[in-house]
């Protein structure tokens, strides 16, 4: 195994790290889980800058883990690496005797490792077998999605996860093609997708494959399925006061974690009423405002950023939750005076560093996210 470091870049290292520091740096022994332990870069910097913290790392990926274990070698009494996909994340927890944790972060989708191996097939600009499991151990290869799925299911993977125009003829060239011949190389692929798409429209949005490829991955490793699980059940294993952080690279990673949160941060009592009914106050609050992106620095010298989406919150003591209403109608209130003729604007909810059209998010302004 070669000297890995540095070879993926943390994406948004610094606020994850400023964003989970309040509830691992409390009193005591924190436990914070790495759900996409990857090349271990967030990991590490977690691990560095809080002596008290037990890391629980999950990867999928068995080789992701190796490297790890390897970088993290000299935290070794205070970590445990699991293979796990992260929807395996309650079970693996009772089983190493954690009920509860104090941060979880989940930095999605894939790591430099797996797009630059020359042999797993993520990568359009290599020509490798169309594998593109995350987890070689088990599961249906890229392979067998393009050469067994009907045109039908074929397009609505291309279409919903690559949210590509082109589906239905992309979808038709693979049908054609694999009548003639089995396709097995991530080049033929790429060239195949190239070929089906309009000149003009491949002079624009990157690589005319990019957007198939990762629609194959998605649908290879069920990552929108896992997801779907995986955020309500780290949520219910977070102690008050922790806290969690998602990356999102793609819409509907961000759209998942989106409703997730929201779940979590409105009252579920009734809206007219001035204080929370006993267990209906919302059980988090968010940290972020809207979504976060990566600043142009960031982007600049690491493109990975580029796509980014950073949503975050916390875990509400019960007590503060019950106050939530209160503090709710409080805003309401400021921002209707507000908008009374001759009292100004009620400002921007939103930071710049946030999406736009995206800015109602915080547990101050209660539902929105
Ligand atoms: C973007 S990388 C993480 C990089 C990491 N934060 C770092 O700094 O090196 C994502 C990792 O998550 C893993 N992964 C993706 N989906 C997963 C899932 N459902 N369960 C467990 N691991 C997963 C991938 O195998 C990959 O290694």
């Amino acid at each position: 195994m070669g000297e890995l470091r540095g070879t993926h870049v943390p994406v948004l290292l610094e606020r994850c790290l400023e964003l989970l520091a309040p509830a691992l740096g409390r009193n005591g022994r924190t436990v914070h889980v790495d759900a996409t332990l990857g090349l271990a870069g967030h990991a590490e910097a977690v691990l560095e800058a809080h002596p008290n913290t037990v890391l629980i790392g999950l990867d999928r990926d068995t080789e992701a883990l190796a490297h790890s274990r390897v970088r993290l070698a000299r935290f070794a009494d205070r970590i445990h690496l699991e293979h796990a996909v992260y929807d395996e994340l309650p079970e693996v927890l009772d089983r190493l005797g954690y009920p509860a944790i104090d941060g979880i972060l989940f930095d999605l989708g894939v790591s430099s490792l797996q797009l630059d191996a020359p042999d797993r097939g993520f990568a359009y600009a290599q020509d490798a077998p169309l594998d593109m499991r995350m987890d070689q151990t088990r599961g249906v290869t890229a392979e067998e999605v393009v050469n067994t799925y009907g045109h039908p299911e074929l397009a609505r993977v291309l279409r919903v996860y690559g949210e590509e125009k082109f589906a239905g003829r992309i979808a038709s060239a693979i049908i054609r093609e694999r009548e003639r011949a089995r396709i097995t190389s991530s080049a033929r692929l790429a060239e195949l997708v190239r070929e089906s798409i309009p000149a003009p429209a491949r002079r624009t949005g990157g690589h005319p494959a990019k957007r198939t490829f990762q629609a194959l991955r998605i649908e290879v490793n069920k990552e929108l399925a896992a997801l779907e699980t995986a955020l309500p059940a780290a949520l219910d294993k977070l102690t008050v006061g922790g806290r969690m952080v998602v990356l999102s690279y793609h819409s509907l990673e961000d759209r998942l974690t989106k409703q997730a949160l929201a779940d979590r941060v409105r009252s579920k009592g009734p809206v007219d009423l001035p204080v929370e009914l006993p267990g209906s106050g919302p059980t988090f609050r968010l940290l972020s405002r809207g979504a976060e992106l990566a600043g142009e620095a960031e982007v600049a010298a690491n493109p990975r950023a580029a796509s980014v989406r950073l949503r975050a919150a916390e875990r509400l003591d019960p007590e503060a939750a019950q106050q939530g209403r209160t503090d709710r109608e409080r805003y309401r209130r400021r921002v209707k005076a507000m908008h009374q003729p001759g009292t100004g604007s009620p400002g921007s909810a939103t930071d710049s560093r946030s999406t736009p059209g995206d800015g109602s998010g915080t547990d101050e302004e209660g539902e929105g996210t």
